[in-house]
């Protein structure tokens, strides 16, 4: 039993990765080996449109033909029962970095054909994390909470179920007394940070559990 994360956030020690970290002790706990990648360590980028996945008798047909240091974990994760994928919101999006990643991940699986079918060899379940900086009223307000999901639609079709986790109101910085930030109240945050981050740790550590739990390999 495997269990792989990726963190697209650029901080290996805040929000994204600390809940990541959390899902993967729950994968650890029902005996699953975990690995946790941090995805601004690597070189890559985006699909290229080479399209080398989707040609007729080629020899990189439904796989990423593109040399760098993603490829090692895209053939990684065909043999791993689990994939977590742990973004901020940028913007409210994922941030450049895993969008980049899914396209690699999901791409050369993903057919043209009518309806489209998935060339991924095994089975794996997905977690997502995302941790908004927003309250959770603002993230529904902009639409937000159902936008990045979205993204997971195209995953579940190539690899099986999906879990999303949303996590909002998360702390930005150690001191907000240091940066112009006057729309957020600190003590607000510190209060959350010390009484409701613990339990979005915990909603990962379960997720983690379910992961596994739920694998059917
Ligand atoms: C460039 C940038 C854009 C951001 N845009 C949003 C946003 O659109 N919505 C939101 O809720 N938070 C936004 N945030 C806040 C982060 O999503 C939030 O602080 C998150 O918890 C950071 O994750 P990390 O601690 O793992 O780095 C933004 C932060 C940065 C640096």
């Amino acid at each position: 039993m495997k269990v792989i994360a990726f963190n697209g956030s650029p901080r290996k020690e805040w929000n994204t990765a600390t809940l990541l970290k959390s899902a993967l002790e729950g994968a650890a706990s029902c005996g699953s080996e975990v690995e946790l990648v941090h995805l601004y360590d690597l070189d890559y980028k985006g699909c290229t449109s080479c399209f080398a996945c989707k040609l007729k008798g080629g020899k990189s047909y439904g796989r990423c033909a593109i040399q760098d240091d993603l490829m090692p974990f895209l053939r990684k994760i065909e043999t791993a029962d689990g994939i977590l994928l742990g973004s901020p919101v940028y913007l409210g999006a994922a941030t450049g970095e895993m969008r980049s990643f899914i396209e690699r991940l999901v791409f050369p699986f993903f057919t043209y054909t009518d309806p489209p079918m998935s060339l991924f060899p095994g089975k794996v379940r997905l977690g997502v994390i995302y941790a908004f900086g927003a309250p959770e009223e603002m993230a529904i307000q902009r639409g937000w909470d159902r936008s990045l999901p979205e993204t997971g639609a195209f995953m579940e079709r190539t690899f099986g179920p999906v879990e999303t986790l949303l996590v909002y109101d998360t702390l930005q910085f150690d001191d907000y007394s240091k940066y112009v930030a006057t729309r957020f109240d600190p003590v607000q945050k510190a209060v959350r940070r010390r009484d409701v981050f613990p339990q979005d740790r915990r909603k990962a550590f379960d997720l983690g559990v379910r992961l596994v739990q739920k694998s059917t390999k």
